[in-house]
């Protein structure tokens, strides 16, 4: 637990809420859990006081939900967004509400995502979790523990890259993450150390380096323009076929070519970041509770049971109901986006009891939503139970939000969902997870989230398993 105030203070525009001031401390590097912790202690309604700086929190069931009224708010982009921003400007992601950008991106792109869309990624996505099962085979062999985050990262990365470009970072031909991966990620460090950074210290050099970083990444995103835009498959029908010949239905009108760069610069870090620490969690958990795992392998042999190479269909990965609430519940606990923010439309009393000014913003800790007395009094187990359809009909629909909320809401969530279950399913079927090193949890942040040094070794499984 980190030091805070021992006496929180209210302000006069929010006069229940508790203000925390963190300045002596900072944020440090793991600035969600400061503030799970903060809510732990203070209640999910607090505002963090930062050099003066303030940003309302919240994970109470009944704000958040009135928080999802379209009418009365909008997503914000505060400044951690605003220094993602900074590389991916226009992009889906950061782009402001009423950049004409976004609703034309949007347009464009949605019907790239609806579920029926997720059968033309199918194949791709089997392609490359075979790229991650021959690499963890030759790890098997060799008696080699495999570190779970990087090879997820390596699989997402790969998969977007083709599923939306057409473009192959070759991850596993790799024994470091491929250099995009390292200098994406040391972007969205930039942006969150850059949030903690004391008036009046001398940056220079982080920002020096920031702007190299962010540079190569847009020369690694023209790249992987250029290798499609004189060719036939100019039109082909994947996000960069849209994004390069789909018309507005609208206007008719197509996307710029400095929108394109930041929408391909977005959905490569969307795209790949976030599922692939989910995939981590998740294996976390079932390598740490027997029985989820095993009901996952009861799961999966109905499915294949005596192949030893099932070829997954994209009709099976609709049955793998139990994997899918593991992943759920992984999520639950550990939103690879942990939190997201809204602000007032005008004036306003959030959930009938927390004074608004139009455009004060509102951010919701998802990870503290998912913990609330809703989900019962034991949050923190793992269980994947929460899960099944009867269980979910029985809860408000605002109780779990980890992609977000509204029209700006995930629009990768069935990609995400759909690659994920699938990879589960077939290591699970695969592998017997050996937690070899007893590892605890540690949870790195880096904007998004992931379990910080999980390795497993890992053995064949055989008919006994
Ligand atoms: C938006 C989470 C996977 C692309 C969001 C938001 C969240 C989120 C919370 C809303 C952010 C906000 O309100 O500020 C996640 C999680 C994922 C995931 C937890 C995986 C488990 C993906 C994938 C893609 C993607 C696979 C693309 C293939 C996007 C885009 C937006 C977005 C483009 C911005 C949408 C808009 O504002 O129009 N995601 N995401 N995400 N996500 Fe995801």
């Amino acid at each position: 637990m980190p030091p805070t105030a021992p006496h929180p203070q209210t302000t006069d525009t929010l006069p229940d809420v508790p203000v925390v001031d963190i300045t002596a401390v900072g944020p440090g590097r793991t600035p969600i859990q400061q503030v799970m912790d903060l809510m732990r202690e203070h209640g999910p309604v607090l505002v963090r006081r930062l050099h003066g700086r303030d940003v309302l929190f919240t994970a109470d069931l009944d704000l958040v939900a009135d928080l999802a009224d379209e009418k009365r708010f909008a997503k914000h982009v505060g400044p951690a967004l605003e220094n993602v921003r900074e590389f991916a400007a226009d992009g889906l992601f950061t782009a402001y509400n009423d950049e004409p950008n976004w609703a034309k991106a949007h347009d464009i792109l949605m019907p790239a995502f609806a579920l029926g869309s997720m059968r033309t990624y199918h194949p791709v996505m089997v392609k490359v979790a075979r790229r991650l099962i021959a690499s963890w085979d030759r790890d098997a062999r060799a008696g080699q523990p495999v570190d779970v985050a990087d090879d997820m990262t390596r699989m997402t990365l790969d998969t977007i890259g083709l599923a939306g470009f057409g473009y192959d970072f070759g991850s596993f031909e790799r024994a470091e993450p491929h250099p995009f991966v390292e200098a994406m990620v040391r972007c969205l460090e930039w942006s969150m150390y850059r949030l903690a950074r004391v008036p009046g210290e001398d940056h220079s050099a982080a920002d020096a380096a920031f702007r190299d970083d962010s540079a190569y990444l847009a020369r690694v995103v023209d790249d992987v323009i250029a290798s499609r835009a004189g060719t036939d498959e100019r039109a082909a029908d994947d996000l960069l076929g849209l994004m390069l010949s789909a018309e507005h239905p609208a206007d008719g009108t197509t996307l710029d070519a400095a929108n394109i760069r930041n929408q391909v610069i977005t959905f490569l870090i969307a795209g790949h970041e976030t599922t692939s620490g989910a995939m981590s969690f998740a294996l976390y958990y079932l390598a740490k509770h027997p029985t989820a795992l095993q009901l996952v392998q009861r799961e999966v042999d109905e499915l294949w049971g005596g192949q030893a190479d099932p070829e997954p269909t994209y009709d099976e990965v609709g049955k793998l109901t139990y994997t899918r609430q593991v992943l759920n519940e992984a999520l639950r606990l550990w939103p690879t986006a942990a939190a997201f923010s809204r602000h007032a439309l005008q004036d306003t009393m959030l959930g009938g009891r927390v004074p608004l000014r139009a455009g004060q913003s509102v951010t919701v800790l998802a990870p503290m939503l998912h913990r609330q007395p809703v989900w019962g009094d034991n949050p923190e187990l793992f269980d994947p139970t929460r899960f099944t359809p009867e269980a979910e009909a029985a809860r408000s629909v605002h109780a779990f939000k980890p992609f977000g909320t509204g029209e700006r809401a995930c629009i990768g969530r069935q990609f995400a969902l759909h690659e994920a279950t699938m990879l589960l399913a077939m290591l699970v079927h695969r592998y017997r997870l050996r937690d070899h090193a007893d590892y605890r949890l540690t949870v790195k942040e880096t904007l998004t989230l992931k379990p910080d040094g999980f390795t497993l070794t890992l053995a064949p499984r055989t008919p006994a398993d």
